[in-house]
């Protein structure tokens, strides 16, 4: 990752492929800022590969974040599914945006030809032929059966309004926080740009305090907010963020504004942080 360059581009994945790729996996919500690289235009990058080179290189779409949001909240998105003949395989998380209580993954595969079958395990003792790919095998079906009472309960408009309500929340999070000084958001939450969540980092003149600890101070008041670095060139800078999901509503994200506005106001505030050379000491005087 570069500033400039947060995303896995067209031109950039080609330059990793050769003999040896197996497969280009663009990430529709990129775990560190939750931004959706562009799988069409990747795809047609290596459309164009194939016909200079004869490499062949398939896709594998990491939709784990955005898999459950995009169909909802921008179904006119670029094309990142199946409508791209190059991509073969897609995962989600049920348990992220696709809201179920409990932990299940999804994958889909184009044909039954992508899954090779050297890894499904066909079973005969339940009786008829039972083919498996999964790491264990018995375990219950609650998951499943939850995750499917929510398909059924929320229907597409169920999906389309909470995580709708999230990208709002999320976009108010975000002028919140694009309003303090020496903060820069990288993802706003919009919609077509990623999955509802906010992502921010200080600029780099800001002296008086650091992410860290901010991320205490956010912690006494109950918040989880980590504080981590990217990748490449960002290894060594510090980002912030938080994703909204249906239970973090407008209330809990004004407190949240409030919590964050009291610990900046705090930090800027402390002797040290305007300069003063006294060592930091108690004094119980
Ligand atoms: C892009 C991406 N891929 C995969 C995963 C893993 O998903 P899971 O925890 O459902 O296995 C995550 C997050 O945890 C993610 O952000």
């Amino acid at each position: 990752m570069r500033a400039d360059r947060l995303c896995l581009t067209p031109e950039e994945a080609v330059t990793h492929v050769d003999d040896n790729t197996i497969a280009v996996v663009p990430a529709l919500g990129v775990t560190y800022h939750g931004l959706y690289e562009d799988v069409a235009g990747i795809a047609s990058a290596l459309d164009d590969l194939q016909a200079r080179t004869g490499l062949d290189v398939p896709i594998h779409v990491d939709a784990a974040s955005g898999g459950f949001v995009v169909p909802f909240t921008d179904p006119g998105h670029n094309p990142w599914d199946f409508r791209v003949p190059r991509v073969k395989s897609i995962n989600a998380s049920g348990h992220k945006f696709g809201l179920a209580p409990l932990g299940v993954g999804w994958v889909l595969w184009r044909e039954a030809a992508d899954l090779p079958d050297d890894l499904v395990f066909h079973v005969s003792y339940l009786g008829g032929d039972m083919p498996t790919f999964q790491v264990n095998f018995s375990r219950p079906a609650g998951q499943v059966i939850a995750q499917y009472f929510d398909f059924v309960h929320l229907g597409r408009s169920g999906y389309a309004a909470i995580h709708g309500t999230a990208h709002a929340v999320a976009r108010e999070c975000a002028a919140g926080i694009a309003s303090l000084p020496g903060f820069r958001v990288l993802h706003d939450g919009d919609p077509a740009k990623g999955i509802p969540a906010v992502v921010w980092t200080l600029d780099p003149g800001v002296q008086s305090f650091t992410l860290h600890e901010l991320s205490d101070r956010l912690r006494m008041r109950g918040w989880q907010v980590q504080t981590y670095p990217f990748t490449g060139d960002l290894a060594t800078r510090d980002f912030q963020r938080i994703l909204v999901r249906r239970d973090f509503s407008r209330e809990m994200a004004r407190l949240f504004l409030r919590d964050v506005r009291e610990a900046v106001a705090f930090l800027g505030s402390r002797p040290s942080a305007a300069g003063s050379s006294r060592p930091s000491s108690y004094s119980h005087l």
